[in-house]
């Protein structure tokens, strides 16, 4: 273990690799924690794209006001100019660190890139790699970090919690579970960022890898950071749905390029194309719209998934933009440019998280948080598609840029306490952790989708209540595990979302309850304090 490392970065995403190479670019001593290999998260199943205004015809004005109106009211306009500003300059850092975008000679943005359309955008300005963005943007970076000689790369470890001096306030550091060893290390620190992800574990179904298990957002409010906005949970109207499998994600994009949603006839086959008896926009209007519109279709029609058509565009268009959909598909014997795809809401989003300034600065001093794992105020009620890689790249970057001033300035971390063992044995019943897991999953699905009532929110939260004093005696009791840490958190996660929603006496974008179906004419942000 490098002692002296500067900031600790627990999370290897878009956010934990670009705040990680723009620190150890200015000189600065780097450790990146990943709880799986270095390339790993959500970002690497990034489909779309990364939105940034581009096009000559296309403005900063467009994508701020996109943004709002897909926040449903609720977005921090701050973040929102904020984010959007730094968007062609995020696109030109990926750029330079090698990343292989896709172009199209004639594109009107200068850099000769192919921009994509996707949900509440009201131009093509989805910067993509085909539809594998995040694999390829994801690849780039780590590949970077793991050659770059001012970073430690920590693959296979854990945080468990961050260690802080609680009457300064300050972050010190974190505890660490190697999952090969089974031992745990304190690694004292100057600073912590935070780029955990998001919570989208925390359903039963979510195109997420798994361990979104809101690590981060947890660990900081174990630390004694607000946490905001956490209602908000995002599912994407279209997964695959295969089986009863709802992990894999059909990209906005297909919609993009012309996709249609359609309700399945009595014998099965295409029926209606419903999004414009919802919306205006059809099938481009923002997601927590379509997701509502295709969640209402499955009830009144008591079918398990609807249609996506792309079928009416030329086969070479559809396997040369989406080849990596196209190649899922065909393997489980659908042939996307011939056949509809069955699809179905999943979650996939967290939009809200640890409180955040825009310097990426969390209330307890030297703690930062970037990435999904932060509530910047960008995306308000509902984020607008791929803004989420946009702000993991801005808010790593202005992370990054804030301490750079600081660390100078930061004293050195004391030692800290080893990790205590004493009262803990092996459990002969990691059963209990797999049956509560499903249990906490299976009941945020049911009581606290995409349509909420207070009955149903009151029952999640009986039931968090009950799980969460089980798993408490459980983590006390036993020795530390990887999915005993996710679990933990998860049920703290679920807690937070369930209080949040609790709260929000209105329906206003993904909070959707139908005790409280009007939208207040002021809109507040939910904000609890530990
Ligand atoms: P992640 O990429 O999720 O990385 C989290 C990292 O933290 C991982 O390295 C993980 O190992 C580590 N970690 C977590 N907990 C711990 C712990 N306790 N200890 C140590 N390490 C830990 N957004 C867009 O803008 N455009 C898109 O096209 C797009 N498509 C998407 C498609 C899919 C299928 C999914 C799931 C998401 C998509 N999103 C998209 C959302 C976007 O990908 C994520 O919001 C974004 O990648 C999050 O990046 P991150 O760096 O915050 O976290
Ligand atoms: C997608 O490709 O549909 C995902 C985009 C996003 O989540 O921003």
């Amino acid at each position: 273990m490098n002692s002296a490392t500067e900031v600790l970065i627990l999370g290897s995403g878009a956010a934990g690799l670009s705040a990680a190479l723009h620190l150890a670019g200015s000189g600065h001593r780097v450790t990146v924690v990943s709880k799986s290999t270095l390339a790993s998260g959500s970002t690497l199943w990034a489909q779309g794209g990364i939105s940034a205004v581009l096009d000559h015809n296309d403005s900063l004005e467009a994508h701020v006001q996109d943004t709002l109106v897909a926040g449903a009211g609720l977005c921090d306009e701050h973040a929102v100019r904020f984010t959007v500003a730094r968007g062609p300059e995020c696109i030109r850092w990926l750029i330079d660190q090698g990343v292989a975008f896709t172009h199209e000679g004639d594109e009107p943005n200068g850099l000769g890139l192919h921009l994509t359309r996707e949900g509440g955008h009201s131009h093509r300005r989805v910067v993509h790699a085909a539809d594998a963005t995040g694999r390829v943007v994801e690849t780039t970076l780590a590949g970077l970090v793991a050659a770059h000689p001012n970073i430690k790369v920590l693959e296979q470890n854990v945080a468990i919690d961050l260690v802080t001096d609680r009457g300064a306030r300050r972050v010190l550091g974190a505890y660490l579970l190697d999952r090969k060893t089974g031992r745990i290390a304190a690694v004292p620190a100057k600073a912590v960022i935070l780029a955990t992800g998001g919570a989208n574990q925390v359903y039963l179904y979510s195109s997420n890898p798994f361990g979104a298990s809101g690590d981060g957002i947890a660990m900081a409010w174990r630390a004694g950071c607000r946490v905001a906005n956490m209602e908000f949970m995002q599912f994407h109207p279209t997964c695959l749905y295969h089986g009863e499998a709802r992990s894999f994600l059909i990209s906005e994009a297909l919609r993009g390029e012309g996709a249609t949603l359609h309700a399945p006839n009595p014998d099965g086959s295409v029926g209606e194309r419903f999004m414009p008896r919802f919306d205006e926009r059809g099938e481009l209007a923002p997601r927590d719209i379509v997701a509502r519109a295709i969640d209402h279709e499955m009830k009144r029609l008591g079918v398990k998934h609807v249609w996506l058509d792309i079928s009416h565009r030329p086969a070479e268009f559809v396997r040369g933009h989406f080849p990596s959909i196209y190649e899922h598909c065909l393997k489980l014997g659908i042939d996307i440019t011939r056949q509809p795809i069955p699809v179905v809401p999943s979650a996939h989003f967290t939009c809200g998280g640890v409180l955040t300034d825009l310097r990426a600065r969390t209330d307890v001093a030297g703690l930062y948080a970037a990435g999904e794992v932060a509530c910047t105020g960008l995306h308000g009620a509902n984020r607008l598609a791929s803004n989420s890689l946009l702000e993991c790249l801005a808010f790593a970057k202005a992370a990054a840029t804030d301490l750079l001033e600081q660390l100078p300035h930061l004293p050195e971390p004391p030692p800290l306490k080893p990790w205590d063992e004493s009262r803990v044995s092996d459990s002969d019943e990691d059963v209990v952790v797999s049956h509560n897991w499903l249990e906490l999953r299976t009941f945020m699905w049911d009581y606290v989708g995409i349509v909420r009532t207070s009955k149903r929110l009151l029952r999640a939260h009986h039931r968090v209540d009950l799980l969460k004093r089980e798993i408490i005696e459980f983590y006390r009791n036993y020795r530390v595990t990887h999915h005993l840490i996710e679990l933990r958190n998860l049920v703290t996660v679920a807690e937070l979302i369930v209080r949040s929603a609790l709260e929000r006496r209105e329906s206003r974008g993904l909070h959707h309850t139908l005790d409280y179906p009007q939208t207040d004419a002021i809109a507040k942000p939910t904000v609890l304090a530990p």
